[in-house]
């Protein structure tokens, strides 16, 4: 059922604070900045002497990997890698069953580069662990253990509600793993507390709704987006542009911003626009000096910025304001207006929005 809602991506999309709650429900102790994950207790022991995690993952789960490789390390100091699932199953990746473990994130739990990931991991003896939505999915089932998203059914071709439910779960895991080793009370409240303020402030969002509308039919003649952020909203640029081409037909390229003048910059002039998802964080600075790389070349600048900051007005055209959030959290804020601005986009151009040409929900075949 779409609720009233015109599409089913538009449904999901609305249904992301309900989907977050549902993820997190139950699973945190704020007071004492811990994440009880019964998914895990059967490997607790063996998840204290995991030196470094390997996350594999497909498409729009990559993404939110790759987010976790960045609270991995910052928070619980894990050495992580990220890798999709179809290089996994073939780069004869170095896997030690004394030290290593293997998290796969998955919606469907079907994807079949995903899956062989997970049976590769286990031939080689090491930990597997599920990031996964469909419950008794195969690699729910074939994963040592793991965490459920919970975030409902997922119609739309494009993944939404999954995507931020992927993000609130590897917060989850990441206090989890953090207190079982360097991670202080404080910091795991820290992280508790804003976690569980996310859901509102994703609301908050959604109701700005029109804004993000307004963009989209500035710019849905675009041929060409790029999509930029550094360090947390580096991955969030990759899934920007992932969504945007998906159901948009629209060439779109994510890129860390650090990288634009390593070759993208040529391809930017009037015609190109560049949507920067810069939050006031650790590398707000660097973002700025990049966006004026873009106005020096004509570029258009749709920017994704923290409620207050006046500053950005005069570097960017449009802005769209998320709400402050920790910084390791921002990704969950700033995919909101990235998944608006990309359906907005597409209904402009009058496409078949849940179903996108070319593409199935999930793929179970190379
Ligand atoms: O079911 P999975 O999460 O394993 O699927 C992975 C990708 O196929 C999926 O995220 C795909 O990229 C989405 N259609 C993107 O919106």
């Amino acid at each position: 059922e779409k609720s009233g809602f015109e599409h089913f991506m538009l449904k999901e999309i609305f249904e992301q604070p309900e989907a977050i709650k549902n993820s997190v429900r139950g699973r945190l102790i704020p007071e004492s900045g811990l994440a009880v994950l019964g998914g895990l207790e059967s490997v607790e022991q063996r998840l204290r002497q995991v030196k470094r995690i390997h996350i594999v993952a497909c498409g729009t789960a990559f993404h939110a990997g790759l987010v976790g490789e960045y609270m991995l390390e910052e928070y619980a100091g894990i050495p992580v890698e990220v890798c999709i699932g179809s290089e996994f199953r073939y780069r004869k990746a170095v896997l030690d069953p004394k030290d290593d473990a293997v998290l796969v994130i998955s919606q469907s739990g079907e994807t079949a580069d995903s899956l062989a990931a997970v049976r590769e991991a286990k031939e080689k003896g090491v930990l597997t662990l599920g990031i996964v939505n469909v419950v008794g999915s195969t690699i729910a089932q074939e994963t040592d253990a793991g965490v459920y998203t919970h975030a409902g059914p997922e119609i739309g071709v494009a993944s939404t509600k999954v995507f931020v439910s992927q993000l609130a779960v590897l917060a989850l895991f990441i206090i989890f793993l953090g207190r079982q080793r360097q991670m202080s009370v404080v910091v795991g409240k820290r992280i508790a507390e804003a976690l569980l303020a996310i859901p509102k402030q994703v609301q908050s969002i959604l109701e700005q709704d029109s804004v993000t509308k307004l963009i989209a039919q500035k710019y849905f003649k675009s041929k060409d987006v790029f999509f930029l952020g550094r360090k947390y909203n580096f991955p969030i640029a990759l899934e920007g542009a992932l969504k945007l081409k998906e159901i948009s037909y629209i060439h779109a390229e994510g890129y860390a911003s650090g990288e634009l003048k390593h070759g993208p910059l040529a391809v930017i002039d009037e015609l190109v626009p560049s949507v920067v998802v810069c939050p006031q964080d650790s590398v707000y600075e660097k973002n700025i000096s990049n966006i004026e790389e873009i106005r020096a070349r004509h570029g258009k600048i749709v920017a994704i910025a923290t409620h207050g900051d006046e500053e950005i007005k005069q570097v960017a055209d449009d802005v769209i304001y998320i709400p402050k959030t920790l910084e390791m959290l921002t990704p969950i804020l700033s995919a909101i207006p990235l998944q608006l601005l990309s359906y907005h986009v597409a209904l402009a151009l009058g496409h078949d929005i849940d179903k996108p040409r070319n593409i199935a929900k999930t793929a179970t075949v190379e």
